[in-house]
């Protein structure tokens, strides 16, 4: 299991344990945090955005995709550590890491 905290848009943090191989943005709607995902991961909307809190977290990550780049920059509140959690896999290597939830989406 990974640990993964979520910076909701009040300021609250919620701290989960993850199980690998989801995507963060399952884990963030099984534990109700506030994002929409409306299509449900097929990268089609980018209402799962959210801003990794640490550049060097930002940086272990695999880099986005193309498709993933030109869907984020459709993103309220985009960040130079803006991601789309639909394609973010949980593993290990992401054990600690912060998302913040963005405040317009
Ligand atoms: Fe739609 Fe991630 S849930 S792009």
């Amino acid at each position: 299991m990974a640990k993964i905290t979520f910076i909701n848009r009040d300021g609250s943090e919620t701290e989960v344990e993850a199980q690998p191989g989801l995507s963060v943005m399952e884990v963030a709607t099984a534990n109700d945090i506030d994002i929409e995902a409306a299509c449900e991961g097929s990268l089609a909307c980018a209402t799962c955005h959210m801003v990794v809190e640490d550049q060097s977290w930002y940086d272990k990550l695999d880099a986005p995709s193309e498709d993933e780049e030109d869907m984020l920059d459709l993103a309220f509140g985009l960040t130079k550590t803006s991601r789309l959690t639909c394609q973010i896999r949980v593993s290990d290597a992401i054990d600690g890491i912060r998302f913040r939830v963005p405040e317009d989406s």
